[in-house]
């Protein structure tokens, strides 16, 4: 897959409705909470994006027995003959959220033996808020260069203190303190959606969990959890990348499905563009018209409910032709304005001091070849690659895989020309980059 690419072709004015994928960053939790219960578990709308593969995989090492059935996006679980404890390095290094199987095999057989995790490289991503608190909580851990070694007679409830409300740390921790006597609290937890569906997972296997003002979760553990059934929510990244796609091109787009709760702060920002966003009943469903002048707009990541690191660098892409001056400011990963560069090489006119990026509007953006060095650097890339003359030619396709399911081909149906491109040039979607138009409105 080493050689695949995917070209972008200029596609003005993309319109149509869309059903959203589900969560990638909560099904890979949810499918590593699943290692707290023994039994069959059934999850819906899971996205067969390539990290869902790694974390079915990782599983599978540890003895567990599932069936995807990609076309209908659900998953069978049976944790019943889990009896591993030992993750290899190679299943580790394929993405950071394998460390997310800590805390579940902590607390079901007291001990974890596994590497340092890979992933995006997207700055240090350390995870001693994860070991720190593991410690706090009884564990030992021993690290020897890159391997981790984790053991646990007894896991002692505690009150556990955040010095950064980490989605990843917060998940691990809830996951551990489920099934350990007394009372838990996280203090300065992430309250990222993602992290409120596995929470509502663990509830339906029994946990008892209480989200308390000012970012507390409390865990009262319990003896034993059930295997459940759930439908993964919606993916706000997706839904992000989608609005943008239509904002970008000066299009209209409907997504029925689009939990709005999740996406406030990024709506806030898309209307003080210029965008009309109209939000549905119940706050479900989003309709967005775009405006054929936008105008730039300044913002900085922060943990949920402010603007997501997640949406940073697709958001940028919209700024490089909206009409003034934006200012970014990246604070939640020290490394993640990598896609800068490639947005250059295009044309776009940003300079990079420290974690801020300002950037200029330009007339127009340039297709040239860009490489996607993270998931949604790649999203960015594909944005501005629809609104840039001539052919955008985007390697680091594993990055767009791993975060979506087949976000190309529902580009496609609102009317974009993008294609998928395998090494021997012939083009993956080459039948539908002929304007697929059955989903226009
Ligand atoms: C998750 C998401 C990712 C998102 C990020 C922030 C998944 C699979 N991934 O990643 O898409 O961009 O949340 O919303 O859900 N940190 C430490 N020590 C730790 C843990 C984190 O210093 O032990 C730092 C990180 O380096 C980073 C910040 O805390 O600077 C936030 O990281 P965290 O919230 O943990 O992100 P992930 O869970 O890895």
């Amino acid at each position: 897959m080493i050689n695949e690419k995917i070209i972008v072709e200029q596609s003005l004015d993309l319109s149509g409705q869309v059903e959203l994928s589900g969560a990638k960053n909560a099904v890979l939790v949810i499918i590593a909470s699943l290692i707290l219960t023994s039994g069959k578990s059934k999850l819906k709308n899971v996205p067969a994006s390539k990290d869902v593969f790694h974390m079915i995989n990782l599983l599978r090492s540890l003895g567990a027995e599932i069936f995807f059935n990609e076309q209908d996006n659900e998953l069978e679980v049976d944790t019943t003959k889990v009896l591993r404890y030992k993750v290899a390095p190679e299943i580790m290094k394929k993405m950071r959220a394998s460390v997310l199987v800590m805390g579940p095999l902590l607390a079901r057989f007291g001990c974890v033996d596994l590497a340092l995790p890979g992933g995006c490289v997207i700055g240090a991503r350390p995870i001693n808020y994860h070991l720190t608190n593991f410690e706090k909580m009884g564990v030992s851990v021993d690290i020897k260069g890159e391997f981790i070694s984790a053991r646990v007679q007894k896991l002692f409830a505690q009150k556990l203190v955040l010095e950064y409300p980490s989605v990843g740390a917060t998940e691990n921790l809830l996951m551990a303190a489920v099934l350990t006597e007394g009372t838990t609290k996280i203090v300065n937890a992430a309250i990222e959606p993602e992290v409120l569906d596995l929470i509502s997972v663990l509830q339906k296997m029994g946990a008892k969990i209480n989200v308390l003002p000012t970012s507390s979760i409390e865990v009262i553990g319990v003896n034993n959890l059930e295997p459940i059934e759930h439908a993964v929510i919606p993916d706000r990244l997706e839904a992000g990348g989608l609005l943008l796609a239509a904002a970008i091109t000066g299009g209209e787009i409907y997504l029925p499905d689009a939990p709005v709760d999740t996406l406030d702060m990024f709506l806030f920002k898309l209307r003080e563009m210029g965008h009309f966003v109209e939000i549905g009943d119940n706050d479900i469903g989003i309709k967005l018209r775009a405006t054929k002048n936008p105008r730039a707009v300044s913002f900085k990541t922060c943990p949920f409910p402010g603007f997501p690191t997640d949406l940073q660098a697709p958001m940028m892409a919209a700024q490089c032709l909206a009409s003034g001056t934006s200012v970014i400011q990246e604070t939640v990963f020290e490394n993640r304005l990598l896609h800068v560069r490639e947005l250059q090489k295009m044309g776009a006119q940003i300079n990079v001091e420290h974690n801020t990026a300002t950037i200029t509007g330009v007339e127009e953006l340039y297709g040239v070849p860009v490489i996607a060095t993270d998931i949604r650097a790649s999203c960015a890339l594909v944005l501005a690659g629809l609104v840039a003359k001539g052919k955008t030619v985007m390697s680091g396709v594993n990055h767009w895989r791993r975060g979506y399911e087949a976000l190309e081909q529902k580009l496609v149906r609102l009317g974009a020309r993008v294609a998928l491109q395998k090494g021997d040039g012939l083009l993956a979607h080459d039948s539908v980059i002929s304007k697929d138009k059955s989903a226009r409105v």
